[in-house]
């Protein structure tokens, strides 16, 4: 096969000069030729794409044309990954000897099927279509015209409205090959008006990433041929029944991720020819057969991520040929011997994430020489395991939150010196990393006891995270020294340890830093105009430091950057404003800055979130912020800016909140005048808090347009007036507080006004109506007076809390959803597609965590 492929490409490649030089090679048949230039005028921008395709030459010389060598007819299609965009001709059918058809990996969005429909396509054994994400297809009529097909990939296109697929495929008996991964189908049922389905020769069935929601179905176990079975990534329910079992030939059954329950059944130790178990992120309970011990052929096993319980069986350990060994989950416990893993001598990558301990012999040579190693959960520790410093071929080696507490510094930094992956997060390591060199690609050591000052780092590094540690000492010796010149890091997160000095003025050496996390350290001093070099920065969090002084960095140069975080610091000076416009996320709270609210602000034009919390800023609101698209704009556009995500669980979630909310925060200033009608045009904030300045007036009518207000805090100004009825009617409201200003009249009677505490309405002397326990009457005066006190003094931080309390709740529920996602960038564009889909139940979850959480506070009053 290899060998053949490789001459088609070399006489593909000699094909214009043989074929102009002599007068005897055979030349393309017409017929083929007009159906080849019909489907030419598909593509868009043809000429530019297919400039071989010209009508002079030779058709058997045009790109991707494949001819028979002696009859010159055309045999094979092979366009793939031409980057070509418009519609197919299937009258390339018509072409009489095609018998390969591959036009996978281009942008064709649409498909006109044979003009021919009771024309018999004998000879077209291979059609490739997949990969064409735009690509919708309603019908499928026309497989069935094609008599003799073998293989067939329709995955990644559009088959979302398609109800007989199965129809249109299950009279083949030719067929060897049936690919419909994340094609979007939704039913794999057999239709009623069809008996059977004939796949007597299928090999392969590869139906993964769709929308399957029913039980395994019953012409499966008919595929008496079948080798190799992808179901995964679907919602298939139910056990695992016995039929499976007539499978006599099953090599490769995938069923991760679904929803199949019930217990790993003991007669699956019977699928003898079996290689490639994958049965991770099910509802599957009870405890792993010792049968599995029996599948003699296996070298993939995956079982992580079920609802499991008990010990591992020691059969495992006779799996001689196994490669690849995953398995856990939270409820598996239990001691892991030596005979556990006896006869794994071909293992290259062990998985392991559960409360297991291990009773090795201090000097137990494992086996195998593992490629992978990743244990966490576990109790590996106190003491780094001996036996993994016999591991010389690691690649990736990952011991997160496995009770170590100690390393031995020589041995340890020596094996994993040129290992690409190393996480020692949640751990309790204590070592001091003043004179050690970092050699890793992705570095994941936060969550320990490292002492010392920062380490080095060599060029390879690109993440490192050593967050929540004990480091200590002046952080310019790491980033001025000629050591760190050469660095390829594009994220560092030092963040929670005991760094000192000032921020240095080095950054020229830094460029290619994305992410950069200082918070939490005792930084001093003035932030050097020299930050602004970064010109890749996405996000920059330096917040609780005693950094000081104007901060002044230009930063609107810097069009990739979207998140800056300098809260709890003593900034002084005006409100920094030169920023890009890419900028969704401004923290400035609990700083000196002061002077006016510049209206420079409302040209950010992406800001979803401003928090100006506790300054000394003065004078009014500019009314221009209505301007700010994501704030006060009607459309809604969705933000997903942490892309690093990938790499690190507890940041992503953190900021992927942040990243939700549309919050405004300006409380805890001198502001004063009136809250101007604009403010309550901001249709898309979810939060808005102005408490504790000195706005006066009344609030607007408007204020009933802000639609996806959650959380409005007012309390403790100067505002009067009746409380606006328009305010009952922002259903999400889960958070009010009018307190200490002079409102009059009556409190609104709506949905969910009066379910909040009568804390919320109070100081307002002239105010009645529940849930204050004063009736409105005329005469009810200034009732009420003597209860003012009760919710004064934690009002102040109540919003504050709220989010960030709901940050950690959103963050548990949310990893739950992404928690297998691999860390590499290729990644990233996957992930985001991910997300997308996600969203919206993203935000119900928001929704109800907020709810949730004032629940709780309101009890606790
Ligand atoms: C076709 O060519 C035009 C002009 O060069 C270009 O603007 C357009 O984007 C191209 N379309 C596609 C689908 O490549
Ligand atoms: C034509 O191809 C066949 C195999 O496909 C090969 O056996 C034969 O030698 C080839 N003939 C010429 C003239 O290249
Ligand atoms: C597709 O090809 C057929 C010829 O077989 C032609 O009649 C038809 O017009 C083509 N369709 C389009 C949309 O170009
Ligand atoms: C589509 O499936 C066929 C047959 O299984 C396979 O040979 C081909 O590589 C697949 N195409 C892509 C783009 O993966
Ligand atoms: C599928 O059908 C629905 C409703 O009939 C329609 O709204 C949708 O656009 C169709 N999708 C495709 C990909 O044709
Ligand atoms: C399935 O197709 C094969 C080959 O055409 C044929 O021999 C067999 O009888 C068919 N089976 C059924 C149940 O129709
Ligand atoms: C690491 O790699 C370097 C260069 O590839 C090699 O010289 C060195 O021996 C390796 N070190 C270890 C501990 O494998
Ligand atoms: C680091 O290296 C320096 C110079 O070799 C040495 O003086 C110092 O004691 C070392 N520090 C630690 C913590 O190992
Ligand atoms: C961290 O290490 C320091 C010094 O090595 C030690 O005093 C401290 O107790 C350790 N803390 C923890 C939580 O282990
Ligand atoms: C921003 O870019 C412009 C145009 O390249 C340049 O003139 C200006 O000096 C830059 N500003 C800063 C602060 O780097
Ligand atoms: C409020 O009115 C209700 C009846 O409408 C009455 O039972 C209650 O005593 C009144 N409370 C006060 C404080 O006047």
């Amino acid at each position: 096969m290899v060998s053949q492929t490789s001459i088609l490409l070399l006489l593909l490649i000699c094909a214009p000069t043989l074929y102009s030089g002599t007068d005897l090679q055979p030349r393309c048949n017409e017929k083929d030729r007009s159906s080849l230039l019909i489907f030419k005028r598909g593509v868009v921008n043809h000429s530019k794409k297919l400039p071989s395709w010209s009508s002079e030459q030779d058709c058997c010389s045009w790109k991707g044309v494949h001819c028979h060598n002696t009859t010159g007819r055309v045999t094979r299609l092979d366009l793939n990954q031409q980057y070509l965009v418009g519609e197919i001709n299937l009258s390339l059918f018509q072409i009489q000897f095609l018998s390969y058809l591959d036009l996978s990996l281009n942008g064709f969005t649409s498909l006109i099927a044979p003009s021919d429909t009771h024309a018999s396509f004998s000879n077209l054994q291979f059609l490739d279509l997949s990969f064409n994400d735009d690509l919708h297809v309603d019908n499928l009529h026309w497989l069935s015209q094609l008599s003799s097909l073998k293989y067939l990939n329709l995955s990644q296109i559009n088959l979302q409205n398609q109800t007989n697929w199965l129809q249109s495929t299950a009279l083949h008996p030719s067929l060897l090959e049936l690919r419909l991964a994340s094609s979007r189908l939704n039913d794999m049922n057999i239709s009623p008006s069809m008996k059977y389905v004939n796949f007597s020769s299928l090999l392969t069935l590869d139906l993964s990433g769709n929308n399957f929601k029913s039980e395994l179905p019953s012409w499966l176990f008919n595929l008496s041929s079948i080798s190799n079975i992808d179901l995964s990534f679907n919602f298939i329910q139910g056990p695992l029944p016995k039929s499976l079992l007539s499978l006599r030939n099953l090599k490769s059954l995938r069923l991760n991720d679904n929803e199949l329950n019930g217990s790993i059944p003991e007669w699956i130790g019977q699928h003898e020819h079996l290689q490639y178990l994958g049965l991770s992120e099910n509802l599957f309970d009870g405890s792993i057969p010792s049968s599995i011990g029996n599948l003699s052929s296996l070298i993939h096993l995956e079982i992580s991520s079920n609802l499991l319980s008990g010990n591992l069986p020691t059969s495992l350990g006779q799996l001689l040929n196994l490669k690849y060994l995953s398995i856990g989950g939270e409820s598996l416990l239990g001691v892991l011997y030596e005979n556990h893993f006896s006869n794994l001598s071909n293992l290259e990558e062990l998985v392991l994430s559960a409360a297991f301990s291990f009773d090795l012999a201090s000097d137990w040579m494992p086996p195998f020489q593992l490629k992978g190693l990743c244990i966490k959960n576990a109790n590996l520790g106190p003491k780094f395991p001996e036996w993994i410093y016999t591991q010389h071929s690691l690649v990736y080696l990952e011991v997160p939150n496995s009770n170590i507490s100690s390393i031995n510094s020589d041995m340890f930094w020596r094996l994993v010196a040129n290992i690409t992956q190393l996480s020692l997060s949640r751990n309790t390591i204590s070592a001091d990393l003043t004179n050690i060199t970092l050699n890793s690609e992705l570095m994941f050591m936060d969550n320990n006891n490292f002492t010392g000052e920062l380490p080095r780092i060599s060029a390879n590094v690109i993440y490192l995270d050593l967050s929540h540690n004990s480091l200590y000492g002046p952080i310019s010796p790491f980033f001025c020294h000629k050591f760190g010149r050469e660095n390829n890091l594009d994220y560092l997160d030092i963040s929670s340890n005991l760094l000192t000095g000032g921020v240095p003025d080095c950054w020229e050496y830094w460029k290619g830093l994305s992410f950069l996390f200082m918070e939490n350290n005792m930084l001093l001093g003035e932030v050097p105009s020299s930050m602004a070099t970064f010109i890749d920065l996405i996000a920059l969090d330096l917040h609780n430091n005693s950094l000081s002084g104007n901060f002044s960095l230009d930063l609107s140069n810097i069009t990739n950057l979207e998140f800056i975080n300098i809260r709890q610091n003593n900034f002084s000076g005006t409100v920094p404003t030169k920023m890009p416009h890419s900028m969704e996320v401004m923290l400035l709270g609990s700083n000196q800055f002061e002077g006016n609210i510049p209206p420079q602000i409302c040209n950010i034009s992406s800001l979803i979130q401003l928090d100006l919390f506790h300054n000394n800023l003065s004078g009014p609101i500019p009314p221009c912020i209505s301007d700010i698209p994501n704030m006060g704009g009607a459309q809604r556009t969705d933000h997903y800016p942490f892309e690093f995500n990938l790499y690190n669980k507890g940041r992503e979630l953190e900021y992927e909140d942040y990243g939700l909310l549309r919050t405004l925060d300006l409380s805890y200033n001198n502001l004063s005048g009136e809250i101007p009608p604009q403010v309550f045009s901001l249709i898309q904030l979810q939060s808005l808090n102005l408490s504790r300045n000195h706005f006066t007036g009344e609030i607007s009518r408007e204020i009933g347009s802000m639609k996806n207000l959650e959380s409005l805090d007012l309390s403790s100004n100067k505002l009067y007036g009746e409380i606006p009825d328009s305010i009952s009617s922002l259903s999400f409201l889960s958070f009010l507080n009018l307190s200490y200003n002079d409102f009059t009249g009556p409190i609104p009677v709506g949905t969910q006004l009066q379910s909040f505490n009568a804390s919320n309405f109070a100081g307002n002397p002239r105010l009645c109506g529940a849930p204050l326990p004063i009736n409105c009457t005329v005469e009810s005066g200034n009732v009420g007076e003597s209860k003012q006190d009760d919710g004064r003094k934690d009002s102040a931080f109540e919003t504050e809390s709220l989010y960030l309390g709901m940050g950690f709740g959103f963050a548990v529920g949310f990893w739950g959803l992404s928690g297998s996602l691999l860390l590499y960038r290729t990644w990233r564009h996957m992930y985001i597609q991910f997300l997308n889909h996600v969203a919206d139940q993203l935000h119900v979850f928001v929704v109800v965590m907020i709810n949730k959480f004032s629940g709780t506070q309101a009890s606790s009053n």
